[in-house]
Order: C-alpha cells, then sequence, then structure tokens
C-alpha cells in the first residue's frame, strides 16, 4: 500500500525499503527496527559512528547468511525479498559493493562480469558494447584481466567494485565506504560513475563517514544509524553538520 502525507498525497515509491528491520549477528541483536526507504534515480547517504550497524545493515539487504532477519521485511520494488538467497536479490536487482572486497582466485574480472551481465539478463550483444566502455570510463584495461581483487590496492578494489555496478546497472546499489583509501584523482573517477548511475535510474545508497563524497555527490537523503537504529533524517545540510559537530550533534 502506498503511503499518503499528511496532505494526502502519494509518498514516491521507494524501489527499496525495509519495515522495523532487526537483525542479529553470531545471536547478537545489531539492528533493533531499521526503517529505510530508497527511491529511484537517488542518491542517500548512510552514516553513524563505527559499529553502528551500517555493514550489518548492507551485509543483511543483500542477504549474507551470517546476518539473520529476526524480524521485520525488506520490499525490493514491492516484493517480499526478506528470505530471498542472495543470487535471487541480485538477478531482482540488488548490487553490493563491499567495505572490504573479498579476493577471489581463479576467477578473472573480466570472465566473472561476462557471467554477471548473463544473470542479470544483459544479452551478451549489450555485454560486448557495454564492457568496453565501461573499461575505458573506470581506467580499468589492466585490472580486468587479472584475478578479481587479487593483489588489487585498496583503491583499485573500490574502483573495481564502482566498475562491476556501473556496467550491471542494478536497480539498487549499496556501496560500502566507496571512497575509503581512494586517491584524489580515483576519487573523482568513482564521484562521477556513482552520479552517472543515479542518473540512469538507480537507487543509490552510499555509506561514509565523510561528507567530502557527498559534495561531489550530493544526496537527496541522509540517514544517520546510530545503536541500530536510523535516529535522523534530512538533507545534505545533516552531513555537514556531522562533519562540523561530530555524531554527537545529531544523536537522539
Ligand atoms: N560477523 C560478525 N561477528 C560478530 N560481530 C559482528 C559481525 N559483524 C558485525 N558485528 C558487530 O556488529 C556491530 C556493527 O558492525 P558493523 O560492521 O555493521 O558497523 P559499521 O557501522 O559498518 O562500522 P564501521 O564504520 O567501522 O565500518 C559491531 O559491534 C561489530 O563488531
Ligand atoms: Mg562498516
Amino acid at each position: 500500500m502506498r503511503k499518503l502525507d499528511l496532505k494526502g498525497n502519494l509518498f514516491p515509491m521507494a524501489i527499496l525499503e525495509t519495515q522495523d528491520l532487526h537483525v542479529s549477528v553470531e545471536g547478537k541483536p545489531i539492528l533493533n527496527g531499521v526503517e529505510l526507504a530508497l527511491e529511484e534515480g537517488k542518491v542517500h547517504a548512510l552514516m553513524g559512528p563505527n559499529g553502528s550497524g551500517k555493514s550489518t545493515l548492507a551485509f543483511a539487504l543483500a542477504g549474507h547468511p551470517d546476518y539473520r532477519i529476526t524480524h521485520g521485511r525488506i520490499l525490493l520494488a514491492g516484493e517480499d525479498i526478506t528470505h530471498l538467497p542472495p543470487d535471487q536479490r541480485a538477478k531482482r536487482g540488488l548490487f553490493l559493493a563491499f567495505q572490504y572486497p573479498p579476493e577471489v582466485e581463479g576467477v578473472k574480472l573480466r570472465e566473472f562480469m561476462r557471467l554477471a551481465c548473463g544473470d542479470q539478463g544483459h544479452g551478451f550483444c549489450e555485454f560486448q558494447q557495454l564492457y568496453p566502455k565501461a573499461i575505458k570510463h573506470l581506467s580499468m584495461d589492466e585490472l580486468a584481466d587479472r584475478e578479481l581483487n587479487v593483489g588489487f590496492s585498496g583503491g583499485e578494489k573500490k574502483r573495481a567494485e564502482l566498475f562491476q555496478a556501473w556496467l550491471l546497472r542494478p536497480k539498487v546499489a549499496l556501496l560500502d565506504e566507496p571512497d575509503s583509501g581512494v586517491d584524489v584523482d580515483a576519487f573523482k573517477v568513482i564521484a562521477r560513475a556513482i552520479r552517472e548511475l543515479a542518473a540512469a535510474g538507480t537507487a543509490v545508497l552510499i555509506i561514509t563517514h565523510y561528507p567530502r563524497v557527498l559534495e561531489h555527490v550530493p544526496p537527496a537523503r541522509v540517514f544517520v544509524l546510530n545503536e541500530g537504529r536510523i535516529t535522523q533524517t534530512g538533507g545534505p545540510e545533516l552531513a555537514r553538520t556531522i562533519e562540523v559537530e561530530g555524531f554527537k550533534a545529531v544523536q537522539r
């Protein structure tokens, strides 16, 4: 059911929504009732102190089996995906760029992407057209012929994650600290790719500690997570307040 505001107008439809989401890791409750709504074609930011549960939320949304949903639901394009396995979520257009991208030996990035694009319903021809563009756009020439993330520097891993998102064009892209460990030049490439993803209709969630990334990719909404709950929601000014005054200023 679409919600109405006080004047009776329809709220914009969220492509991804969580309702009262509770998540436990190793039997320990980490998220305690997260309400999140992400809109198509918009950039959102999720901020919060270390250990507040940002990556836990990203993993739970992506379907990581160690992150157990004990209560609440996740809706993707109106469909309840709370209990779907990660590959089914990915096929429906949910993408997670990891805070710490894992190294996968024996699989070249190029091959990985060819398979992933097939899974997403991109025909082989479309992949052939898009792939060279993505390679050029994110300067991935040498990296794409190497095993996925194996021996990549921290910044190269982040660029490789954005390369995957840019090529896959997901409905929702959860980007867990896309700016951490990235130099200024690579950061501009990443920021441009994020803006383009949103312009192409992807709902983007940037998890970050630093408003710097948000200066380059202005968010429509900023959420603050604290002790497993969204405690504040606002516009870009909320990120600036956090930078100047710290998280204490926005905690409740
Ligand atoms: N696999 C796990 N096993 C045990 N505890 C975990 C696990 N994953 C997360 N936690 C705990 O859950 C809490 C939230 O961790 P999470 O990684 O989600 O925080 P975060 O907000 O992403 O922090 P950061 O800003 O440092 O990345 C922490 O106390 C963490 O130790
Ligand atoms: Mg984290």
